[in-house]
């Protein structure tokens, strides 16, 4: 094997099935980096404490996404797949850098007041430790690279700062500064033609659904709404289903349907066929690898003890580092 650039580190809440959004906008890049970089994927259950709707059926949500991560084609035997709680040295990391972190600096953060719009009721102290919480994930495992999604910026911009000053305060090199790949993905937009996908908004498209569910939530995507009849001639360009077309389908129906529609040449109804059909073809593979998996569940928490044991090492390396940088007896 080749030598590889470095340890990749990301983490994603256990959200359970996940959608498209998900697969293009995460999973997918999680698959490609394991061929450049050592790769270290964690389920944050601790970070979905902070909000109350994530927190329902933790386990089978850890376990469905765990399930999809490894059809999807996450290596056990190379990358460390574990889930953020069983290993206990976060925590301690989470508290030694909140003590270097200016409460100022969360509170300021653009996705702490997000949250504090999304959940007045429940400003919890952890939810302004997140990003304290998300830097001792990344930091804990040596971490080179964080392959994030634009929201996420800022969290890391944040981990950067984070390291450089306990280094300074602590004379010490422990802690990497993590450097941030956006992930270059299109932004996936749910079947309500608005927003972005997301379970918790019930606008998206699992991607471990039979093709008939699958299909079934294609035919009541929202298309061009000034398209009223079959006769109108419709838009592609603000038409969601020609959005994933772009991503499913072959450049010749792609070509096809934006000519055609243009010319109500191709209903949406047939528009939609089309694209279920693509999207069913596109996911096959995956979900007969899926299927095949879920028939021995425990091989799948096998894999996941096995990552947390791996990674408990890592950390526990990095944290003798860290304490001693810091005169603890
Ligand atoms: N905050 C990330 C999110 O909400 C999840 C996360 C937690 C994460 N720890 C991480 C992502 C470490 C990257 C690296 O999507």
């Amino acid at each position: 094997m080749t030598a590889k650039k470095g340890r990749v580190f990301s983490g994603a809440r256990p959200t359970g099935k996940q959608h498209l959004g998900n697969y293009l906008g995460a999973v997918h890049n999680y698959v490609a980096l394991q061929d450049e970089y050592d790769c270290v994927y964690c389920i944050v259950d601790l970070h979905a404490l902070t909000t109350v709707e994530d927190t329902e059926n933790l386990k089978q949500n850890t376990y469905e996404m765990a399930l999809d991560w490894l059809a999807a084609g996450i290596r056990p035997e190379e990358s460390i797949v574990f889930i953020q709680s069983h290993v206990l040295q976060v925590t301690e990391l989470h508290t030694m850098l909140s003590m270097v972190t200016p409460l100022g600096k969360l509170t300021d953060l653009p996705t702490f007041k997000e949250k504090v719009r999304m959940q007045p009721h429940n400003i919890n102290y952890g939810l302004v430790g997140y990003p304290v919480l998300m830097a001792a994930d990344i930091m804990l495992y040596k971490t080179n690279a964080v392959p994030v999604g634009v929201d996420q910026a800022p969290h890391i911009e944040f981990t950067r700062e984070i390291a450089r000053s306990f280094n300074h305060r602590f004379k010490t090199q422990a802690l990497i500064e993590p450097e941030m790949k956006i992930t270059e993905a299109p932004k996936v937009i749910g079947i309500d033609g608005q927003q972005k996908m997301s379970k918790s908004l019930d606008n998206h498209i699992e991607i471990a659904a039979t093709p008939e569910e699958t299909a079934k939530r294609v035919m009541m995507m929202v298309t061009d709404p000034q398209r009223q009849r079959r006769s109108d001639p419709g838009n592609p360009d603000v038409c969601n289903v020609f959005s994933l077309h772009k991503i499913f389908s072959s450049a010749e129906e792609v070509n096809m349907v934006n000519v055609e529609c243009r010319r109500a040449g191709i209903g949406c109804v047939d528009c939609k066929k089309l694209l279920a059909k693509n999207l069913n073809a596109h996911l096959s593979p995956f979900r007969a690898r899926r299927a095949e998996l879920a028939q021995k569940p425990e091989y799948v928490w096998e894999v996941l003890e096995d990552g947390n044991q791996r990674a408990r090492v890592i950390a526990e390396q990095t944290m003798v580092e860290v304490r001693a940088a810091q005169g603890l007896p």
